[in-house]
């Protein structure tokens, strides 16, 4: 039996540890299961990569995670399929109410996607293969060669390329992300839990663990006295009896954003007067981070648990801008992770805490609950795509127009309550730490309210108070695909190897 600080990385698929920033290249492939036997002949000695730590780093890693429809066509029965969250059975384009809360609307409507959108293009699998630079092709080739051709069909390969830390606009990117408590050292307890801590219980990224709630998010168990052939799986941490075919594994959500690069800087050029020092601000508080990634709020005074005391471009909270007069409240970083949004400052300890939670210690009308970020954090691991275009080209009037944008991947336990919510209520909401009428200025599509009201706005202070408003902001990222996985652990993924074929499995 193992302790509990003695975690399984033998059993967890790679990304969930690693970033692998050393692999620049990247070959991520959408594919359809074509033959359902051959796939999981593949499947059972494919070289899905763990999340063992060695020195020197592996040379290549390969990740596959499965749509619904994917472990259908495998043959998990609905029994078995029932017990995933809806959003995951769903799907992130499957009802229109979804959609709407995550701002899939005109532009971004998935029944404009290139893939994702409806029935005709929806994945089974998604292959996501990394290596080091200009070994890509020979990787790919030995990972196709294996199976390809039998297995699967290949349904799209979405485009990435090499931007080297940076994502389109020109932002450094990657700087921000949660460090999972695999030792399990923290304390989820809400009393012990009064100021913001960059540390996450491996629950909150990983299925099979406590979250941050100290609960187990819910997922397919099986007995083995009726399901042998479970036997291979984990057992489950809170049910011993029961075989835990979620240990290990997490959700994986991918959408295809396209930036509008020339557009987003020839906006913030027009809107600056010309002026290149201003059009930099502006950007930057549009970001909420200086274009090389440093932030804009001074350094924390006090040590932030799971954040080196070195790492100077994570060591902050926005306790000493609670109005924004730095970094506006509307900006994307603050709006994706509101750090210390609800615990503003005279909020120090946990009563003065649950007295605001319940609304008595509120004096200004700012001065609104954002919902504590601990239980909506996102691990992201997304990729760029298309050709690089510098601040500076994207500004003369023949900017190439390409298509380029962030293949945006975030790995999470629960959809609904990480990424859903950060897309609906922090990022796409018009409401927002008391501002209104406005969306995250970078991701937010424009569309009227109900009422008639405009929400295309963006408000930044500066530390004068004074206020500028800016109006008319376009809309700069469209989504162009996306769709919800389920990444499993290794031990799950011989689980799906093993099921049984039905008649024919070939699909027609
Ligand atoms: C093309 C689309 C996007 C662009 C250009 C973009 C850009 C950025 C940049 C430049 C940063 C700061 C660097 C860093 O901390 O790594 C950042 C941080 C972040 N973004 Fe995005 N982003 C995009 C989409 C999204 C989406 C769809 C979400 C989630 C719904 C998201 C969530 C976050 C989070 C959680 C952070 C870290 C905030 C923090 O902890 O301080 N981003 N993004």
């Amino acid at each position: 039996m193992r302790k509990s600080g003695d975690f399984e990385y033998d059993d967890l698929q790679g990304l969930v540890r690693f970033a692998y920033g050393k692999l620049p290249e990247t070959c991520f492939m959408l594919l359809n299961i074509a033959d359902a036997s051959a796939a999981k002949q593949w499947l059972s000695n494919a070289p899905i990569s763990n999340a063992v730590s060695t020195d020197p780093l592996p040379k290549t890693a390969l990740h596959i995670a499965f749509t619904v429809a994917g472990l259908r066509q495998l043959g998990l029965t609905d029994a078995v399929i029932e017990s995933f969250p809806d959003e995951f059975i769903v799907g992130m384009s499957g009802d229109e109410s979804r959609s709407r809360r995550l701002g899939d609307v005109d532009e971004n409507a998935p029944t404009r996607w290139q893939w994702g959108g409806d029935s005709d293009n929806l994945p089974h699998v998604l292959l996501l293969l990394y290596a080091e630079k200009n070994a890509i092709n020979n990787w790919r080739k030995t990972v196709e060669d294996s199976f390809f051709s039998t297995a699967f069909t290949l349904l799209k390969e979405l485009p990435t390329t090499d931007f080297r830390n940076a994502e389109p606009f020109g932002f450094a990117d990657g700087i921000s992300q949660p460090l999972i408590d695999w030792a399990r050292q923290q304390s989820t307890d809400a009393h012990d839990r009064d100021s913001y801590s960059n540390l996450l219980a491996i629950g909150e990224i990983v299925l099979g663990y406590p979250n941050e709630y100290s609960q187990y998010n819910p997922r397919p168990l099986f007995n083995p006295k009726t399901e042998p052939a479970a036997m291979v799986l984990p057992n489950a941490e809170d049910q011993p009896a029961l075989k835990d075919f979620g240990r290990n594994g997490c959700y994986l959500v991918l959408r295809q954003l396209d930036q509008d690069v020339p557009g987003f800087w020839q906006f913030a050029d027009q809107a600056s007067d010309h002026d290149s020092d201003k059009r930099q601000q502006l950007a930057e508080v549009m970001v909420g981070r200086h274009l090389d990634g440093s932030p804009l709020v001074a350094k924390s005074k006090i040590d932030i648990p799971g954040i080196d005391s070195n790492d100077a471009n994570n060591l902050f909270t926005y306790n000493d801008d609670p109005q924004g007069l730095k970094c506006p409240i509307s900006a994307h970083v603050r709006r994706a992770n509101p750090r210390t949004g609800e615990m503003t400052p005279g909020h120090s300890n946990w009563l003065t805490r649950f007295l605001k939670i319940l609304g008595f210690c509120n004096k200004r009308p700012d001065d609104d609950l954002v919902a504590s970020s601990r239980f909506h954090r996102l691990l992201r691991r997304g990729r760029s795509y298309g050709p690089v275009l510098s601040p500076d080209a994207a500004l003369k009037p023949d900017a190439p127009v390409a298509e380029r944008g962030l293949q945006f991947i975030c790995l999470v336990a629960n959809i609904s309550r990480q990424f859903e919510f950060v897309q609906n209520a922090w990022v796409m909401n018009s409401k927002f730490g008391g501002i209104q009428l406005e969306r995250d200025p970078l991701l937010g599509h424009r569309r009227q309210l109900y009422d008639g009201d405009s929400t295309n706005h963006f408000n930044r202070s500066d530390p004068t108070g004074l206020t500028q408003k800016i109006c008319a902001l376009p809309q700069f990222i469209t989504v162009r695909g996306g769709g919800y996985f389920f990444m499993p652990g290794l031990r799950a993924i011989k689980y799906l190897a093993a099921l049984p074929n039905h008649g024919s499995d070939k699909v027609s």
